[in-house]
């Protein structure tokens, strides 16, 4: 086994973890602040441009100690070096985890059954260079002889979802082609895109790492059928490109095959921004700044895989989180950028998170008796202060929050910014602090008034402060998030990197397809045969 297995519930530390729990477990952080004036510089972890301030968490310099015991309990030192050494650490799929290798320098060596794979690497990174600034520059032409004016990223899940957030948080870095996102298979979706689109002004790049993805072959194929319409078929070869593993699968669509950017199965789909998949991104903000976001992603590897646990980024969030969902019995988990840049981010996380720790048996195939994945949701501040933060203030669940929020604002607007970063601040304080009876009786507030203006207070928050968002500060961002699923999942003794959940939905709609056509009777439960019976009527 290339990973240990250890039932994280067996350990020393987990023990301990359980009494402490139990002594700790209403103490409030308001008087743990008031007892150590030296609280936040004991849990502040400063590091490049990054400023992670987790001391309004419901821990101790105990509870500290017991949890980087876990991470040894579990051995993560040794699953950390298997991940980087590219043992087959996705078991159930027999496949190494190494999307770390796409943003190493080419002097790294990432070996995959005894074969290094950097050679590889660099060269799609040159490939994707090249092809970047033709299109930008204008170089590359439509059937017209038109340059590009718009791409089309046709994927879903992890071939949609990390491109579509970078695009997105990076707008302020972007060049002239305006880009567009078709995931879903109601073809709304498609058609709405189609209506802002000239075909001879439009690449389109087809993502799909298996490329037999029902929503992104309906989707392709439905652009190809209204390009088509407009130009001839050897038109495609100057419009349609590829990102796949899957090499024959694209050439049997039509695609040139100069036009393929290979990927490989040693890439999660929601861990592949950093590959082909990311040629969007390159597009839409020019290559250098795509690798500006792989090296600030490098960077945060290197943190991770070098860093002590105590001052490690990735494992300290993860640890808080597992003391929480284990412990305190939390459900779910918000993010809150305070920027409006990372509107995405929190959808982007779901899955990379929920898909990969949202798993029920352990590695020895055991059925487990503990909690493991987080639900994960999230809206940037201050929008989300006025939809939902009422239920993270008063409301009766706990909800542990990451405030991210960047020190400069990239337009330069000191007013705007300062009232943003006082509401960054502030509600990270209030969660802490709350608001007693006599605070606010202090205010004349009536007496009958009075409990529902109390603030408990007491609710967790980890500011993760980062000087200006970059495209290398995104980089790091995002790699911080992957490598806390990681260490979430080695102690939680899951495999992080299949999703075997996903596929029994996907078998039920393609049998239910086939009997929308044909008169069969239906074997579903009668809920399920009365809906479709439905459907035939009214379609
Ligand atoms: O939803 C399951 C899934 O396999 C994701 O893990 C993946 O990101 C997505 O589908 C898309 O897959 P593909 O890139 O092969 O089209």
């Amino acid at each position: 086994m290339a990973l240990p297995s250890i039932n994280p519930t067996t350990t020393n530390s987990w023990k301990k973890l359980q009494e402490h729990y139990n002594e700790v477990k209403d103490v409030h952080m308001k008087d743990l602040f008031a007892d150590d004036k030296n609280r936040a510089n004991e849990f502040t972890i400063k590091w490049d441009d990054f400023y992670v301030d987790f001391s309004k968490n419901r821990i101790t310099t105990e509870t500290f100690k017991y949890l980087l015991e876990l991470a040894d309990d579990v051995n993560l030192k040794k699953a950390i070096k298997s991940q980087f050494s590219g043992e087959i650490i996705n078991e159930t799929e027999g496949r190494a985890v190494l999307h770390t290798a796409l943003r190493a320098p080419k002097t790294a060596e990432f070996k995959v059954e005894g074969k290094n794979v950097m050679p590889e690497v660099y060269q799609v990174k040159e490939k994707i260079e090249g092809f970047t600034n033709e299109v930008v520059k204008g170089e590359r032409k439509g059937y017209t002889g038109k340059p590009f004016t718009d791409v089309v990223n046709i994927g879903i899940g992890g071939s949609d979802l990390g491109p579509a957030m970078v695009v997105d948080s990076l707008q302020f870095y972007k060049n002239h082609l305006t880009t567009h996102f078709v995931s879903n298979v109601d073809g709304d979706h498609v058609n709405e895109v189609i209506k802002k689109l000239n075909p001879e002004t439009t690449l389109f790049v087809i993502v799909s790492k298996t490329f037999t993805t029902q929503e992104t072959l309906s989707n392709a194929n439905t652009l190809k059928e209204w390009f088509l319409k407009s130009a001839s078929e050897d038109a495609i070869a100057k419009h349609f490109v590829a990102v796949s593993t899957n090499i024959e699968k694209v050439k049997g669509f039509g695609i040139d095959e100069n036009n393929i950017f290979p990927m490989w199965d040693w890439v999660g789909g929601r861990f592949s921004l950093w590959s082909a998949v990311g040629l969007t991104i390159s597009l839409a903000v020019g290559y250098n700044n795509f690798d500006s976001l792989l090296k600030g992603a490098n960077k945060m590897d290197e943190h991770f895989k070098n860093e002590d646990f105590d001052k490690n980024i990735p494992v300290v969030l993860a640890l808080i989180s597992v003391w929480y969902n284990n412990f305190f019995g939390a459900e779910s988990e918000a993010i809150i950028p305070y920027s409006q840049y990372l509107n995405q981010f929190a959808t982007y996380l779901q899955q990379g998170i929920m898909e990969s720790n949202g798993k029920s048996v352990d590695r020895n195939g055991n059925l487990i008796n503990y909690q493991t994945g987080t639900i994960i949701w999230g809206e940037p501040g201050t929008n989300s202060q006025h939809a939902f933060f009422q239920l993270i203030h008063q409301g009766t669940k706990l909800i542990p929050a990451d405030f991210i929020g960047f020190a400069k604002s990239l337009h330069g607007n000191q007013d705007h910014q300062d009232k943003l970063t006082s509401n960054f601040l502030a509600q990270t304080e209030a969660l802490l602090n709350g608001k007693t009876k006599a605070e606010v009786e202090a205010e004349g507030t009536s007496s009958s008034i009075v409990p529902f203006k109390i603030f408990k207070g007491n609710k967790p928050t980890n500011t993760i402060y980062i000087e200006k968002l970059s495209p290398e500060s995104l980089g790091k961002l995002i790699a911080m998030y992957e490598h806390k699923i990681f260490v979430q999942g080695i102690i939680w003794n899951i495999f992080s990197y299949d999703q075997f959940g996903v596929e029994l939905g996907k078998q039920l709609a393609s049998k239910i397809l086939q009997e929308f056509n044909s008169s069969a009777n239906n074997e579903h439960d009668s809920s399920t045969n009365n809906l479709l019976d439905y459907y035939k009527q009214i379609s």
